[in-house]
């Protein structure tokens, strides 16, 4: 059967998400108590706005959703200050991804991206046949200067994960001008700002700059993270309205499902929740990087709501300690995080929850640590 399939596809290694609570609980007859702090999602829960608004909207569910997600594009667009011509919502900012990969991604193109990256860049290329030109991370960062060096006649996109997921670190405004200036009008960027609300850092770049200058650039972001609505999976681009139109014709009809559309809009209005969230984001990494600082675990200072620990680094008190060890460790005790080994990288990226998890997190890494 695998001989009928592209012979692109059978070299792509599938995503592999993180580890739902329920799966966890059965592998490890484990009762309850459960904490997924694997893939980015808000710790707080959905906004209370989304949820209230969800009932009442439950009584829909028999009728197609509205394709045009009017209401949701409109409100938007106006807090973007941009036209719904130039915005396209997707099933996740991954489908809006795949989009990309459809409508401008030719079998030969060269797609650059950094080396350690959101692992979405490089299967979309390699299912549309595109090579992947994979470019080393500098200090854990995006190396944007050597990204503009690897651009050749044959580049057609530049994929920019900014905060950097797995690593959470940014590249500045300064970089990023810098950068752009390198850029050919035949390149395409896509910036995608999953965690962008987490970022208090006032050197981040409004990347919406390059669609005012009219630049080929699609931002990418997502209701996934501090909206906490990852569940009903809704993410949003911004591009000129030229490339969102040619995204347009590369969508599948009512991928946005009625009660995404309709959490979506109250979750965009609930500005206590992500008020809050922020906060708490940043108390609990105070918090965790404290922690670590006692333990001797070296983690990548973060912008975002994740922290990249290095228990293979050299350090002090018990580690060193094997990443695969440490992360079955924090697991067998309930405590789900990712290990995400590639290449020379052996990172365990730990997302920031509750000041609870957080205790709970430091509690069962401290049993961890080697005696
Ligand atoms: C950098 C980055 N982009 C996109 C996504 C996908 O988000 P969504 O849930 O909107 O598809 C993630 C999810 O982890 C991510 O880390």
């Amino acid at each position: 059967m695998t001989q009928l399939a592209r012979a692109n596809i059978a070299e792509i290694e599938p995503y592999i998400p993180g580890k739902p609570i329920d799966e966890v609980a059965r592998e490890f007859g484990l009762k309850g108590g459960i904490i997924k702090l694997a893939s980015n999602e808000n710790p707080l829960g959905p906004s209370p706005l989304a949820v209230k608004a969800l009932e009442n909207g439950i009584n829909n569910l028999n009728l197609y959703p509205d394709d045009s997600c009017y209401y949701l594009a409109r409100a938007l667009a106006a807090k973007l200050g941009i036209s719904s011509q130039e915005l396209i919502l997707g099933n996740g900012s991954v489908e809006i991804l795949d989009f990309i990969a459809k409508a401008f991604i030719n079998h030969g193109d060269e797609a650059v991206m950094s080396d350690y990256t959101f692992v979405m860049y490089k299967i979309i290329t390699a299912i549309a046949g595109g090579i992947r030109k994979a470019i080393p991370l500098k200090d854990f960062r995006n190396n944007l200067d050597a990204m503009a060096d690897a651009i050749t006649n044959r580049t057609k996109v530049i994929f920019i994960a900014n905060p950097n997921n797995p690593t959470g670190t940014i590249n500045t405004a300064e970089e990023v001008k810098r950068f752009m200036a390198r850029v050919p009008d035949n390149v395409l960027v896509v910036f995608d700002e999953a965690y962008r609300e987490y970022v208090l850092n006032p050197d981040f770049p409004d990347t919406l700059q390059y669609l005012k200058d009219g630049r080929n650039v699609i931002i990418l972001r997502t209701f996934s993270k501090i909206y906490g609505l990852a569940g009903l999976r809704l993410g949003y681009g911004i591009a000129k309205t030229g490339l969102i139109s040619a995204l347009r014709k590369v969508h599948l009809p009512f991928s946005i499902n009625c009660s995404a559309q309709t959490a979506g809009l109250a979750a965009l209005g609930d500005v206590k929740h992500i008020e809050k969230s922020v906060e708490t984001n940043e108390k609990g990494r105070d918090f965790l990087c404290r922690q670590f600082d006692k333990i001797g675990l070296s983690y990548v200072p973060t912008a975002a709501n994740f922290i990249f620990t290095l228990p293979m680094a050299k350090s002090r008190g018990k580690l060193p300690m094997d990443a695969t060890k440490f992360s079955d460790g924090l697991l067998k005790q309930g405590i789900i995080v990712r290990y995400l080994p590639e290449q020379d990288y052996h990172g365990v990226r730990i997302t920031i929850g509750t000041k609870s998890q957080n205790q709970k997190l430091i509690k069962a890494l401290k049993k961890t640590l080697p005696h």
